[in-house]
């Protein structure tokens, strides 16, 4: 059976082809070295490096490419960039729609008493009014960390208003662009974001394993290294660089997945975010009306616009892990039932704990699918 996978929101099941190539080839060619750590292979291998993030650049528009930082994905970059921003006894400012990918580092920094956190609460669709932040705003409060869209309701949050607020209250900004980076366009250069993190493997349609954050060269300065090591330069001295990006990148980098995600980010340059966003939010406006004629309750914001193609529903008729597996088992039908990784979500949503049932396309959905899956959705709860 052919399988519909509508589980894009944990990883993009398909990869555009010139990714796979570009890998196949550097595979074939047999003969990668570490960047920066061995002769003249080593130079064409840091070549590559570099024209990955001249790619990313362009998507971003980040005008200094040493800002890109390369990880091995979001989870990294927000642990990375959440301690290194963090000092004894200040206080950080989340919201209550995170997945565990930025709940857990803070979590873990609060009950080790290194900081005070408090969560905002969003609204039953998941959306942010970002005026409430002031609320939340002390004399020590240091950080914002917020997510760009939820991995949960598709809700999409308004980071440009809640960044200026914390900017002029003197925090650091922290956007989590996972489910964000590739669909919605992000100018980073122009905005008030101190440090984007994403991941390789949603829509930026990338292999897994990669991923990175873009950090404003100033900003960087105030950010101590969370993990240390080699990096192939002053390597005479016990002490981590104070450059860019040699501060953040210790370690041989996944050279086979960041030239995957350089092919990746390239073919969504050449194909533009704006068609690939008009793309999957026609399957989600559809999506969302075709749910109207089957008796199932949704969640997330109404409006289009600020929706990313991420529907949650659930069924009095049926339990949502019952509900995905028959779609597996009889439709071959891929989706993602239970908590997300975002229990705090889900609590802001009413869902918690049962969890809901999440429907996720991508830029390979077809219009098709998704009329295959409103089908068996409704011949299951008929
Ligand atoms: C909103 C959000 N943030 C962070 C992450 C973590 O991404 P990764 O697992 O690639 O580190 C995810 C993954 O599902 C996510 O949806």
């Amino acid at each position: 059976m052919e399988y519909i996978h509508l589980n894009y929101a944990a990883t993009s099941a398909k990869k555009p082809r010139q990714s796979i190539d570009a890998m196949i080839s550097y595979l074939n060619a047999n003969n990668s070295l570490s960047p920066g750590r061995g002769g003249e292979a080593s130079l064409s291998e840091g070549r590559l490096e570099i024209e990955a993030r001249l790619s990313l650049c362009r998507l971003f528009n980040v005008k200094r490419p040493e800002e890109i930082i390369f990880t091995q994905n979001a989870t990294t970059s927000l642990n990375m960039a959440i301690n290194g921003l963090v000092r004894k006894g200040c206080h950080v400012i989340t919201t209550s729609m995170e997945h565990n990918a930025v709940a857990r580092p803070l979590e873990l920094l609060r009950q080790k008493g290194i900081i005070e956190l408090s969560i905002i609460p969003c609204n039953a669709d998941g959306t942010l009014g970002p005026e409430t932040i002031k609320d939340y705003i002390k004399e020590n409060t240091r950080l914002m960390v917020m997510t760009h869209a939820s991995n949960l309701t598709g809700a999409i949050l308004d980071y440009e208003k809640a960044s200026l607020i914390a900017k002029e209250h003197g925090l650091f900004f922290i956007l989590d662009a996972a489910q964000s980076a590739g669909y919605c366009a992000i100018d980073f250069d122009n905005s008030a974001i101190d440090v984007l993190a994403f991941t390789g493997h949603k829509s930026l349609m990338g292999p897994t394993g990669t991923g990175g954050f873009i950090i404003k060269k100033e900003i960087a300065d105030e950010m101590e290294p969370f993990i240390t090591g080699g990096t192939g330069s002053i390597s005479h001295l016990l002490t981590q660089p104070d450059f860019l990006p040699d501060k953040f990148e210790s370690g041989t980098p996944n050279m086979l997945g960041i030239i995957g995600l350089k092919a990746s980010v390239d073919f969504i340059l050449d194909t533009g975010v704006d068609k690939i966003r008009k793309h999957e939010e026609t399957l989600t406006r559809a999506f969302l009306s075709g749910l109207q004629d089957i008796p199932v309750k949704v969640y997330g914001p109404e409006d289009i616009s600020i929706h990313a193609p991420v529907v949650s529903i659930s069924s009095d008729k049926m339990d949502c892990s019952m509900l995905s597996s028959v779609l597996f088992e009889e439709y071959g039908i891929i989706t993602r039932p239970g908590l997300h990784c975002s229990p705090l979500a889900h609590k802001t949503i009413g869902t918690y704990p049962e969890g809901t049932l999440r429907f996720s396309f991508g830029y390979f959905t077809t219009m098709e699918e998704i009329k295959f899956a409103l089908k068996a959705l409704s011949e299951i709860l008929k």
